[in-house]
């Protein structure tokens, strides 16, 4: 029994489903290929990520490969009702709907998990910490999973240097074809994209504060530069910080950068990046929005309690009007702004990353009896696929080593 908005609203996401298939080749190439084999025959996928229309293809993809698909959101607020419909009234279970409460959340990632999976596919390890913590029984039938960012393969490592975990789990984000696409060049631009549609300002001119510079924040300052912003790097690891200033960004504490700055991005995976002290800093209009996995990169109880009066000036902003007399913005209440304001990473890219969790699902199916219950990388192998497949999409070609090469390389010769 799904639990979605409204199945009246499905026309609206096989369209946007067909949109976006339309831009995913390598995922294209692949589903003709387990439509043929069917890999995930008598597998049960249990799946949380962002659901929208790249999410919505891939669980069509392992559904037409035989899986039998039980489907839910990683966020209330990115998902997607008319694409939430589509995928039921193309017969999987979807258990989610756009800006449910927080208990209802957790009851849908629940859901999923009593649909009993031989195979999980998080993002954010919020189906893994729910079969931990409430359904260990569930844990036996569980061949594995994929995690999908980088969040949660930090939580996974975790587990498992306490062999707590209780499958494999499989680091889809470590990929190369997912970080140095997906993160960087993903998130860079659809970050942007949730601020700009949602605020309709300038960035030219502007200075903009990236706290965190990983892959994604290389990604959200790379393009910030480009739109024209004066770009500042707030960091706590030494080396990113000299990385940061030689790509040419200056580099701040956040309590320097914090009177300076006219909009605000966090994407570190830490909590409390931006707090109160640093508030208290701001310049009145100053804009605030996170990109990293949780809602928890801004101390947002933190401003409320320096707030007297809050609006909702429009769809995704609400406006802080300080005790102090300031007012500051913040976009999509501080969750993801590229997801919850927008529709997250061009289809091109989660092509990449989705392709990765086809064959990385498909793998554990072949080889998850004899893996250990540790975090596993995706096989250098999957990514050398990927990677060929999308070039060859392209329509680019590439050199080979020739043997003189391969000898000289080898120290051989
Ligand atoms: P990363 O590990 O490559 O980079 C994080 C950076 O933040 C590191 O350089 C770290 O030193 C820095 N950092 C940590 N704590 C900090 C603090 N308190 N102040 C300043 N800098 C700090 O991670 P990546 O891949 O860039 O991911 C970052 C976050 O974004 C994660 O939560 C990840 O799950 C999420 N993510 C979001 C996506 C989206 O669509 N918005 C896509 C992919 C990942």
């Amino acid at each position: 029994m799904s639990y979605i908005k409204d199945i009246a609203l499905a026309p609206a996401g096989h369209k946007k489903v067909e949109w976006v298939k339309n831009h995913m080749p390598v995922l294209s190439a692949l589903h003709k290929e387990v439509k043929r084999t069917q890999p995930f025959k008598g597998q049960r996928i249990a799946l949380s990520i962002h659901l929208e229309a790249k999410t919505a293809y891939l669980c069509h993809v392992l559904k037409d490969g035989g899986a039998e698909m039980f489907i839910t959101g990683s966020n209330p607020l990115s998902t997607q009702d008319d694409v939430a419909a589509s995928l039921v009234e193309s017969g999987m279970e979807v258990f989610a709907s756009y800006g449910v409460s927080e208990d209802d959340y957790i009851r849908q990632i629940e859901a999923v998990v009593e649909s009993q999976p031989t195979i999980i596919v998080d993002d954010g390890g919020d189906i893994i910490n729910t079969m931990i913590s409430r359904y260990s029984s569930l844990c036996e039938n569980v061949i594995g999973g994929c995690e999908e960012t980088t969040t949660g393969v930090t939580r996974l490592r975790q587990l498992g240097n306490k062999d707590a975990l209780p499958f494999p789990m499989i680091a889809v984000n470590d990929a190369k074809c997912k970080y140095l696409f997906d993160n960087r060049y993903g998130t860079g631009q659809s970050v942007w994209d949730g601020i700009n549609r949602t605020t309709n300002l300038v960035v030219a001119g502007k200075n903009v504060v990236v706290a965190g510079y990983g892959w994604c924040g290389k990604g959200v300052a790379m393009r910030g530069k480009g739109l024209g912003a004066q770009v500042i790097i707030t960091e706590i690891d030494p080396i990113k910080a000299i990385e940061a200033r030689m790509d040419g960004f200056q580099v701040m504490s956040m309590d320097q950068a914090a009177s300076v700055g006219d909009v605000f991005i966090t994407v570190t995976g830490c909590n409390k990046v931006i707090r109160k002290s640093h508030i208290e800093k701001m310049r009145n209009g100053a804009l605030m929005c996170n990109a990293g996995h949780f809602n928890v990169e801004i101390d947002i109880p933190g401003l409320e309690s320096m707030t007297k009066e809050k609006v909702q000036s429009k769809v995704n902003i609400e406006e802080f009007h300080l005790k102090s007399g300031k007012t500051v913005y913040l976009l999509a209440e501080g969750r993801l702004v590229n997801l919850a304001a927008g529709d997250g990473h061009p289809a091109e890219i989660m092509d990449l990353s989705f392709s990765l969790q086809l064959l990385s699902i498909q793998y554990l199916i072949e080889n998850g009896h004899n893996l250990e219950n540790k975090v596993i990388e995706v096989p250098e192998y999957i990514d050398q696929r990927v990677a060929e497949l999308k070039l060859s999409t392209w329509g680019y070609e590439i050199d080979k080593l020739t043997e003189e090469q391969k000898r000289y390389i080898s120290y051989l010769d």
